[in-house]
């Protein structure tokens, strides 16, 4: 037996930044979208946890023992107190610390398969609240369709999708920590999130305080025929243009990773 699930790349196409909390983390209003682009993950039957990275970006990712998949695979066996264990094979192509929620994906495609695979049948709710115990963002990995995240983000509202929008992804390669781009938010709130399309990247300004690339990837998309909104994707470095067509031919000034693909729509 052989099990597959695509891991979609994440987007935030607004990211207001609401307030502090006491736990370290921010409160947030976002609205979350997926691409057609992101990695793919296999998962076989094995005698014990398993993991192979394959793929562009495998290299970049850190030690294995660390990797989101394997502790998910072990939060979902302490979970539901399966016995069998198995082996996934991750095909890595969404750059790593990049605010695309490779890692993330990563994480839900892992729970995703595990509760096929098994039989478990947890629902969407008990998977989500699951994936929100790995990271802020599992949990809308988890359901990969257009909603609002509140909270951490890991509340999540329903939305109406927008469509299968086209979209470039720009990735000037520099890796981008998320914490430091969070401390560096200037604790002001600039208001809540109701028009994304007119909304905002709180995260941005810090963003390109640590690299100062960033400014250059938005400035270079902006130029772009027919790009509506550009904007970064949460906490960077990856910058998107949205395109109500096609995205148009272009090649960036620099040695940057370019993405061309489309918004998930409904059809993760
Ligand atoms: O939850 P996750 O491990 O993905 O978050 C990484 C880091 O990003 C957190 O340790 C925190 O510093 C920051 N973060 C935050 N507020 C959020 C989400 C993440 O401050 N809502």
């Amino acid at each position: 037996m052989r099990w597959t699930e695509r891991a979609p790349a994440k987007l935030n196409l607004a990211l207001h930044v609401r307030g502090r909390r006491p736990d370290g983390y921010h409160d947030l209003e976002t609205l979350f979208a997926f691409t057609r682009f992101g990695d793919r993950l296999e998962m076989i039957p094995a005698s014990e946890w398993g993991l192979e990275l394959a793929g562009p970006m495998a290299r970049d990712t850190g030690p294995l023992a660390d990797n989101l998949i394997l502790r998910a695979a072990q939060g979902f066996a302490a979970a539901t107190g399966i016995r069998p264990r198995f082996a996934f094979r991750l095909d890595k192509r969404i750059p790593v610390a990049a605010g695309l929620g490779g890692g993330s994906a990563n994480a839900a495609a892992a729970l995703r398969l595990l509760n096929r695979a098994t039989g478990t049948g947890l629902d969407a709710t008990r998977l989500e609240a699951l994936g929100a115990t790995l990271g802020a963002d599992v949990a809308a990995c988890v359901r990969s369709r257009m909603c609002i995240g509140l909270g951490r983000g890991e509340v999540l509202r329903p939305v109406p999708d927008v469509g299968r929008l086209p979209v470039l992804l720009v990735n000037p390669r520099v890796a981008v920590p998320t914490g430091p781009v969070f401390a560096g938010w200037d604790g002001s709130d600039r208001g809540k999130l109701s028009d994304w399309r007119r909304g905002r990247n709180d995260l941005q300004e810090s963003a390109v305080r640590l690299q100062p690339v960033i400014a250059d990837v938005l400035a270079w998309l902006k130029t772009l025929p027919g790009a509506t909104i550009v904007r970064m994707s949460g906490s960077g470095a990856t910058c998107f243009a949205l395109f109500e067509q096609s995205v148009p031919a272009a090649v960036p000034p620099a040695d940057w990773w370019v993405m061309a693909t489309k918004l998930a729509g409904s059809a993760v």
